[in-house]
Order: C-alpha cells, then sequence, then structure tokens
C-alpha cells in the first residue's frame, strides 16, 4: 500500500514539474551584437523547473516544418527575492520571487526576416525580425513609463502610444529602442513580469537602457543593475561590471552603444565608460554612431546642460551622430551641434531627449533660460505627457519625428551620413 502511495505521489509531483516547465514567462527578445543574423532570448520559468527550449522558424512557415530547436541555458535567479513591493491593490508585499532565468543566443539568422518562436510547449508565439544588412528600417523610440502595478494606466498609455506609431507608419517597426525608466522599481519582479506580458513585447525585438528607476527597489532600499540584466538578455561585449547591461550592436549600418548612467555618476565610472565608448567606436566601423543613455543631455524644463556638458567633447571627437536620452520628462532636441555650435548637418551630433509616456509623471515647461542657441524644439504636455518618436533610417539619413499621444507629428529632426 505505502508503495502505491508513494507511486502515486511521485507522478503527481511528475505532472506539476511538466506543467511548471510550460510556463514561461518574462520573454523578451534583444539584440544580437550582429542584430541581422543573431537574435538574444530571455525567459523565466519556476524554480526547479527542467531545461527548457525554443522552437524558432520564419512566419511564412506556418507549419513549422522547418522550426530548429534550441535549449536554454538555465540559472537559479535569486536578486528580486523577498523585495519590498507593491501589490496591484496596493498592499505592502515582499515578493516572492525565485526562478530560472533561460537565455539562449539564436545565431546564422537570416537577415530582414520576421521569424516566430514559441517556448517549450507554450501556445503562446512570439515574433522577433532581425536587421536588414542596408540601413532601411524603422524604430520606435519610448522610455519612462514607469510600470506600476498599482496604476495599471501608466502602462497602458505608453502601450496605446506604442500602437499610434505602428499607425503612423506604412509597416511594423523592426525594432523598439527604449531609453530606460520602464518600470517604476526595477526590484519589484512582478512589475517586469506583468510588463512583458503586454503585445508590442511578444512582436518585437527591444533594445534598451538601464534607468535609476530600472535600477532601484522600493525606496531606493537597493540600487543594481542587475535587476535589468535578469529581464534582459543583451550581448555580453560591456566592460567590467556592466556585462549584458552596457553593451553594443549593429544594426543595418548603424552603430548602437548602450551605456549605464548609474554607473557613471563619479568621474572615475565616467572615464571608464568614456574609455569603453571610445574602444566600441575604434572597433566597429559604422555608417552611423548612435549613443543612448538615460540620463537627460539638456534640462528640458529651462534649457540648462546637464549631460551634454560630460559628453559632447568625446562625441566631437568620436563623431556620434546621434545622442539619446530621457529621464527629465520633457522632450528636447537640437540640430547637429560640434564643439558647442550648430552646424550645418554636414558635421557633429544631434541630441535628442524623449518626453515620458505614462500620462502621469510628467512636467511643465518652464522659462526657457539656457542654451537657447542650441536646443531647437522642447515639447510636454505637463503632468500628464504621453508622446514618443519614430525613426525612419536609411543609409543616407536617421529621421526622427515626435509624435503626441494621437499620433499627431509634433517635431520632426534629420541627421546625415557623414561617412
Ligand atoms: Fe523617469
Amino acid at each position: 500500500m505505502k508503495h502505491i502511495f508513494l507511486t502515486l505521489f511521485a507522478t503527481i509531483v511528475l505532472a506539476i514539474t511538466t506543467t511548471a516547465q510550460n510556463n514561461a514567462y518574462t520573454v523578451i527578445a534583444n539584440p544580437g551584437q550582429d542584430a541581422s543574423t543573431t537574435i538574444r532570448l530571455n525567459w523565466h520559468t519556476a524554480e526547479n523547473s527542467p531545461q527548457s527550449i525554443c522552437c524558432y522558424t520564419t512566419t511564412d512557415d506556418t507549419s513549422w516544418a522547418n522550426a530548429k530547436t534550441i535549449t536554454a541555458t538555465q540559472e537559479l535567479c535569486t536578486v528580486f527575492d523577498s523585495i519590498y513591493s507593491k501589490s496591484s491593490t496596493g498592499a505592502d508585499i515582499y515578493e516572492d520571487a525565485r526562478f530560472m532565468r533561460n537565455t539562449v543566443e539564436i545565431k546564422a539568422l537570416t537577415p530582414d526576416t520576421r521569424y516566430m518562436y514559441r517556448i517549450d510547449d507554450n501556445a503562446t508565439v512570439r515574433n522577433f525580425k532581425t536587421a536588414p544588412a542596408d540601413n532601411n528600417w524603422t524604430a520606435a523610440i519610448i522610455s519612462d513609463f514607469h510600470a506600476y502595478a498599482p496604476l495599471p494606466a501608466r502602462t497602458r498609455a505608453a502601450m496605446n502610444m506604442l500602437t499610434k506609431l505602428e499607425n503612423a507608419t506604412t509597416e511594423d517597426f523592426d525594432i523598439i529602442l527604449h531609453v530606460g525608466d520602464i518600470i517604476a522599481w526595477g526590484g519589484s519582479y512582478s512589475f517586469w513580469k506583468s510588463l512583458y506580458e503586454n503585445s508590442p513585447f511578444k512582436k518585437y525585438v527591444w533594445a534598451g537602457v538601464n534607468g535609476n528607476h530600472d535600477n532601484m527597489s522600493r525606496g531606493y532600499a537597493l540600487q543594481t543593475n542587475q535587476f535589468f540584466a535578469n529581464t534582459n538578455n543583451n550581448p555580453h561585449n560591456g566592460y567590467d561590471g556592466e556585462m549584458g547591461v552596457c553593451y553594443h550592436f549593429t544594426y543595418g549600418n548603424t552603430l548602437f552603444i548602450m551605456l549605464n548612467n548609474e554607473s557613471m555618476t563619479s568621474s572615475s565610472g565616467l572615464n571608464k565608460a568614456q574609455k569603453w565608448v571610445r574602444e566600441v567606436i575604434a572597433n566597429n566601423p559604422a555608417r552611423f554612431i548612435v549613443v543612448m543613455e538615460h540620463y537627460q543631455w539638456f534640462y528640458g524644463t529651462s534649457g540648462k546642460s546637464s549631460q551634454y556638458e560630460r559628453w559632447r567633447k568625446l562625441f566631437d571627437e568620436c563623431g556620434v551622430d546621434l545622442a539619446l536620452a530621457a529621464n527629465n520628462h520633457v522632450y528636447a532636441r537640437t540640430n547637429a551641434l560640434y564643439d558647442g555650435e550648430e552646424t550645418d548637418g554636414t558635421r557633429g551630433t544631434v541630441y535628442v531627449q524623449t518626453p515620458s509616456s505614462d500620462n502621469e509623471r510628467g512636467q511643465e515647461l518652464q522659462k526657457w533660460t539656457d542654451n537657447h542657441n542650441i536646443i531647437q524644439h522642447r515639447w510636454s504636455e505637463g503632468t500628464k505627457t504621453v508622446g514618443a518618436l519614430l525613426m525612419q533610417a536609411t543609409d543616407n539619413t536617421l529621421t526622427l519625428t515626435l509624435h503626441d499621444r494621437n499620433g499627431t507629428p509634433i517635431d520632426t529632426v534629420t541627421v546625415n551620413a557623414k561617412r
């Protein structure tokens, strides 16, 4: 009798384990270092769940006849466990968040091709698209939606904004770029998990930077880049302490360099990052160079300089074409600047910072007191701001257009190829 009970018990345990295998969550596709042939996926499964696999094929292979499978590298992740947070009802909680982190790097993909993928025997089919070999592509650029369980309208505002941008283009985007602060408290695991359930995370490759909010737990009790690192699978080509957080990738003929401003607050931290940026640019020749970080180039409220002063000399020297930032919740942008002055566009860097997109944490414009000669446009709707940008790339230009919540274009800037 005892034996029968043991067998029954083992069967139940096996059944539970098998069910757990089916439940992949916090799934995201990130670019590989060469995004035309390599895509990197991250997903999580229950603690102690068995080996997990990804099955993928091109979207035109509707019967999955040519599908390939790849087994994930798996590790236990405990960085989010027992962190002080809030539930969706606003209750104070400690999150129970231990899980297996699964990652794959899918190589030898065909450029400019849309793929579909499934994880284990999960019915959900998700997509990613590889970059084209040439520079004809479209990106959405969004930031600062501060996903927060008690206030789901924030995420809704940002996701609706992405739909408006989709409607403003003839085709789906090739990639979504985010400029940080997508989570209110990066230590709150449930916020990431529910954010990634939204359709843009199932449909697109995301390439983002770590914002101060993504880097913190409630009340700044903990600050670490490991929240961002464990909810993405970015290329491991950053520098010491920033692997999977700072990274670079080539998209068409454009080199993207992604920075973590939380490690650049001290001058030694800044020097370390700048040394790395110089090396990446020297070793990865590209037609366009784009640098992204979360902290603003200018305080959009007044026009006063911020990170612009710390980076402009390097950008001049290294020929950075476009600098993207966020954080200030006020859109601000320049034309091409070189040596502190506007050029005719044949040399220099265009600086753009995104507005917020959560309809809640925006800032009013104040008196424009500084940098009138170099800032071309500022925009905010006040506290309730929702805006984002579309970037249309060709071999000769990057064209960025700010859209408001209705999809109405507000401001456009063109970055010219210089090499
Ligand atoms: Fe923010």
